[in-house]
């Protein structure tokens, strides 16, 4: 695929064929992860593979459903950083696009996904060491249907006018209720936005 038609198809996928991903294939991918920068080229990004029985664990302690279904899924994490700018999750998160991006060149979609348990739950039960912070889970398969382009919400120009804060009583909500240990699930669920594909 040309570069431009990569990144104009690269769209997110939770809805699998039931194909599994063969190993030169997902090689692939995580190669284009991992020639993403990283703040001081620490290249710190480390994944943690999930079997059947990780996806099932992580769905029933809240996560996403369709990690279940998806044919690949791992976690990215990334040593703590000290820099006050979130060094970690930037440097993450370009290996991360960097993946979707050669995984959508070569016919794979997928998610990337927040929607996860409260972290320090998650590095207990699948036994993540202290020193990784758990960035995101990925998941990648081949899709189901094709996916249609979606419109940008804002054109280039307008990317250089700042908004004013779009505050509501959910979002507030929800920005204290996720910053606390203890997230009883069927709050979490309330909080839970759904998506057809
Ligand atoms: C940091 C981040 C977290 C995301 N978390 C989730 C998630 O938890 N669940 C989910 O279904 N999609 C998740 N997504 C995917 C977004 O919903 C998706 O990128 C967005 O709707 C735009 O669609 P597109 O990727 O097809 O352009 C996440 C994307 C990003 C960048």
């Amino acid at each position: 695929m040309e570069f431009d038609e990569v990144i104009r198809s690269r769209r997110t996928v939770r809805v699998f064929r039931d194909e599994p991903i063969d190993e030169e294939t997902l090689r692939l991918v995580f190669e284009a992860g991992n020639q993403a920068p990283s703040a001081c080229n620490v290249q710190g990004w480390r994944f943690r593979r999930l079997d059947a029985d990780d996806k099932e664990l992580l769905v029933r302690m809240g996560g996403a459903d369709f990690i279940a279904r998806a044919p690949f899924a791992c976690l990215v994490l990334y040593p703590f950083s000290s820099d006050t700018y979130d060094d970690e999750v930037q440097s993450a998160a370009a290996c991360i696009e960097n993946m979707f991006l050669k995984a959508t060149d070569l016919g794979l979609g997928g998610t990337w996904v927040c929607h996860l348990p409260a972290s320090w739950r998650l590095r207990r039960a699948l036994v993540i060491p202290w020193h990784y912070k758990i960035i995101a889970c990925i998941v990648l398969g081949y899709p189901r249907q094709e996916r249609r382009p979606m419109a940008r919400k804002y054109d280039v120009d307008q990317l250089f006018e700042l908004e004013r804060p779009r505050l509501s009583l959910r979002a507030v909500a929800k920005y204290l209720y996720m910053r606390q240990p203890f997230r009883p699930l069927f709050i979490e669920r309330r909080f839970t936005k759904r998506f057809e594909n």
